[in-house]
């Protein structure tokens, strides 16, 4: 196993590039299987979970050629419908499959994908969504099993939650059903809106693509011929980099990347006193000498991410007053709390309110990473913790940070990727 050391006071500067969204990837990849034909992927990020999903997709009998950033699917021979537990529990999005393998064969086995460290997280929208649109659903051995041997047909869905997950999952499976689907209380995050675009592209009729209420003319299985699509910038790898910048008072710039999709998060930084210099396609943060105290409350785009919670509250931690932070999104998604207070950090919780107080240092510690995004959270305050900082258990953050540590020395941090060894 590895872990990453980081000797914290380092100043950053210069500019990195903003790699594919996990996100948008995850969805997409999983839209393939609407489709027998070959097509392109670009701009995919080198993460675990990209290749986890590229995996599931060969073992249902799909062909990957994936090679610097591209992968190139064929879908045409799939001969497994089961998506099997091994790979769905090591990357809940596997769940992405139902839909679409449902929709094209009328049937299919996906592993549950269980709990997972940020919460509960039930599949009980995605199902509710598929039964309406004529699926026989029942849970056995660990698994869903899913029927629809005539195919699906339109309904109208009204999701009582937004579910990014469940939209997409929707969306696919609407896209080869018979007749018109209604999704009412649907997710807009722009992950959603380029899996709904990439599939408009194809020919089926969306209406409503980016707002809460979209309308889908299925194609009553007739399979889908997908464009080659490039992947939209990843708003929370940008976002993270932002709050290094912030959190060492540093200058950088991120290249290929789209402020829109991160309003959110550069509204907070400029409460938080920072400044930005923004083109088509780059953003300049210049952060100031004192962060200011802000609260925040996590909500579906366009509010503030809960993806992105974390690593603020690594910065609010050197704010100079109170900051509150409200997650409500997931009941579990403090545990970086823990480990950050092992920094020196002074933070309490009361239910799913985070309140940090300021403090004068954090020193380096062994911290261990619980979450995707926790773990950068203590990437982001070692960067400013006084000696050296070991962050173990990365491998959450290789699920979805596309070379981290590449990142971070090139804009001049000291960080090393080493190997675990046992001490004891
Ligand atoms: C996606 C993102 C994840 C992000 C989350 C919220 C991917 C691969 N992951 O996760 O990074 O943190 O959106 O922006 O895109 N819920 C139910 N029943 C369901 C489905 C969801 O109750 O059937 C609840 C969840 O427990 C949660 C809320 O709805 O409280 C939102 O979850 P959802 O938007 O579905 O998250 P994911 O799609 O899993």
């Amino acid at each position: 196993m590895d872990y990453l050391q980081i000797e914290g006071g380092a100043k950053l500067h210069g500019s990195i590039s903003i790699s594919g969204a996990k996100n948008a990837a995850l969805p997409i990849i999983a839209a393939t299987l609407l489709s027998d034909k070959e097509l392109e992927l670009s701009n995919l990020p080198h993460v675990v979970d990209i290749r986890t999903l590229l995996k599931l997709l060969t073992m249902l009998g799909g062909k990957v050629d994936y090679n610097d950033n591209v992968a190139i699917i064929d879908n045409s021979h799939i001969n497994s419908h089961k998506a099997v537990y091994e790979i769905v529990s090591q990357m809940r999005a596997s769940i992405l499959v139902l839909g679409p393998l449902l929709a094209r064969f009328g049937e299919c086995e996906v592993s549950l994908p269980g709990g997972c460290a940020i919460g509960q997280r039930p599949i009980d929208l995605h199902l509710k969504a598929l039964e309406a649109m004529g699926a026989h659903i029942e849970i056995r051995g660990g698994y869903v099993r899913a029927e629809a041997p005539n195919g699906l047909h339109g309904a109208k869905i009204v999701f009582d939650k937004i579910t990014v997950g469940g939209t997409e999952n929707t969306v696919m499976a609407a896209a080869l059903a018979k007749g018109v689907t209604t999704i009412i209380n649907a997710a807009k995050e722009p992950e959603v809106v380029q899996l709904c675009e990439m599939i408009a592209a194809a020919g089926v009729k969306i209406e409503g693509i980016g707002t809460n209420e979209l309308t889908i003319y299925g194609t009553d299985r007739e399979l889908l011929t997908f464009q080659p699509t490039r992947i939209i910038p990843d708003r929370i790898e940008a976002g993270t980099y932002l709050c290094a910048a912030a959190i060492t008072h540093s200058s950088i710039t991120l290249t290929d990347v789209d402020a829109h999709h991160i309003r959110a998060s550069m509204n907070k930084l400029e409460e938080m006193g920072c400044r930005f210099d923004i083109t088509e396609e780059t953003i300049t943060i210049h952060p100031p000498e004192v962060i200011k105290p802000v609260n925040l409350v996590t909500t579906e785009y366009p509010g503030f991410p809960t993806d992105m919670q974390a690593q603020f509250m690594a910065v609010l931690v050197k704010a100079n007053g109170e900051s509150l932070i409200e997650e409500t999104l997931f009941e579990n998604r403090f545990m970086h709390v823990s480990e950050l207070n092992r920094l020196g950090a002074d933070i309490w919780l009361k239910g799913n309110i985070a309140a940090v107080h300021p403090i004068e240092e954090l020193y380096g510690a062994d911290v261990m990473a619980t979450d995707l995004r926790a773990s950068s959270a203590l990437v982001l305050a070692a960067l400013v913790a006084k000696g050296t900082t070991n962050v173990h258990r990365i491998y959450h953050l290789d699920r979805g940070y596309d070379n981290l540590e590449g990142k971070l020395s090139a804009l001049g941090a000291n960080i090393v990727r080493l190997k675990e060894t046992p001490k004891y």
